[in-house]
């Protein structure tokens, strides 16, 4: 039986993809509705679909899935914190206390100096060795409520130059973050791989919150990156939105030719789209402000707002009706919507102009209802572009970068 499982964990994983795993993520348990150990839902690769599937992995549901109430991924100002980047939940300390985890993302063991000129299929990292590694990147907006989340107000605000290697990542926090609403912050993990198989991208949800924070200056409205390898006088300065590509609509960047290596160019989270590894330092509105606590609320001038009870305390007259209008209302300013928003300084940015809006993202979302374990394990979905089923069979879309064979 133990074997059995085993084995066809083996043969799932061969072309398993990653996510960055950890208790404050949205489908942790997976998206069928029952707690799965061994999920590998929230790993599946994400091309060519339309923005409503793949933002934030909707394509399944994993957006539906909070995390527990209380969990969420802390980000320590000024300091680290650490996620597990894995093909599957049971390859992580998350299950079985750790049994079938390794220092890699597969529960597999590889050297230290892991190559393969022709690409590492195992785990699938879209890599050949640690240096070819494009890079992924956390976000986060300041809304608590996972459907206001928008590209405009989503952050890049930490960089991993050489991930996704080895399971365990840690990522370094801006000292100067703001704190988040009551109910926190939503994140994003994010990952587009430079090659080695099918050009797709990876978007993953959190619950997370500020710790330890020593300044109220909020963030900028984030602006798309470009592509500006070899030029960096063109690359996007200050907040950053996260890298959208490759799918049939959404994208914020658009990428023709070849890099300066003569392989084609892959906008990933480093140099050639503008991001410094480490701590995106250059992401607030001004000068850090000594006002922890109000992180949520544009920066008063000189005159401190004296209030430690942010307004996004107060309860929203229709939470229902403005979840729902958010959805359609997704694509345009956040600040059109009709949010029950107290008066507030009128020169804040628009990923912070809504602090009214703080619902739980767990009180619309189905819950998670079931102690019974999942045992099985099953196979994951495949990335390399000949066996790319599901958006090479539903359609058409032939580009340059994915008919070419990395
Ligand atoms: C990593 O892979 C690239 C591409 O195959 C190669 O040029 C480079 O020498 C490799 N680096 C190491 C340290 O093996």
């Amino acid at each position: 039986m133990r074997s059995f499982a085993v084995a066809l964990g083996f043969l799932g994983l061969t072309n398993a993809h990653l996510t960055a795993w950890h208790r404050g993520m949205y489908c942790l348990d997976g998206a069928s509705g029952q707690i799965d150990l061994n999920t590998a839902d929230p790993v599946t690769p994400l091309y060519q679909l339309p923005k409503s599937d793949w933002w934030f992995h909707h394509i399944n549901k994993c957006d539906e899935f909070p995390p527990a109430p209380g969990e969420f991924l802390d980000l320590p100002a000024g300091g680290q914190f650490q996620v597990e980047i894995a093909s599957n939940r049971a390859k992580t300390s998350l299950s079985y206390s750790g049994r079938d985890q390794s220092d890699w993302p597969d529960g597999g063991h590889y050297p230290d100096n892991y190559n393969v000129p022709s690409c590492i299929t195992s785990p699938n990292m879209h890599t050949q060795n640690q240096s070819m590694a494009a890079g992924s990147a956390f976000a986060i907006s300041y809304q608590s409520d996972i459907k206001q989340v928008t590209p405009e107000n989503l952050v890049v605000f930490s960089v991993r130059y050489n991930t996704p290697w080895k399971r365990v990542a840690r990522f370094d926090v801006p000292a100067a973050m703001p704190a988040c609403p009551p109910e926190g912050c939503i994140c994003a993990w994010g990952w587009i791989p430079d090659g080695c198989g099918q050009a797709n991208m990876y978007h993953q949800a959190y619950r997370c919150r500020v710790t330890n924070p020593t300044s109220s200056t909020p963030l900028a409205p984030p602006k798309p990156p470009v592509w500006c390898e070899g030029h960096p006088d063109t690359c996007t300065k200050g907040a950053k939105q996260m890298l959208y590509w490759n799918q049939a609509d959404g994208n914020n960047i658009f990428t023709d030719g070849l890099n300066l290596a003569g392989q084609p160019k892959s906008p990933g989270y480093n140099m050639k789209t503008g991001f410094a590894d480490g701590a995106q330092n250059d992401i607030f509105v001004g000068p850090p402000a000594s006002n922890p606590g109000s992180g949520a609320s544009p920066a008063p001038p000189p005159s401190h707002n004296p209030s430690t009870t942010p307004a996004n305390t107060k309860p929203q007259t229709q939470p229902t009706k403005a979840a729902s209008q958010s959805r359609s209302a997704r694509s345009t300013s956040v600040t059109s919507e009709p949010h029950n928003q107290p008066p507030k300084p009128t020169n804040a940015p628009a990923p912070h102009a809504n602090p009214a809006n703080s619902d739980p993202s767990h009180v619309s979302a189905p819950s998670v209802q079931s102690s019974t374990p999942v045992a099985t394990e099953r196979p994951s979905p495949r990335c390399n572009s000949r066996n790319g089923k599901r958006s090479n069979s539903k359609r058409n879309l032939h580009t340059k970068n994915r008919l070419r064979r990395w």
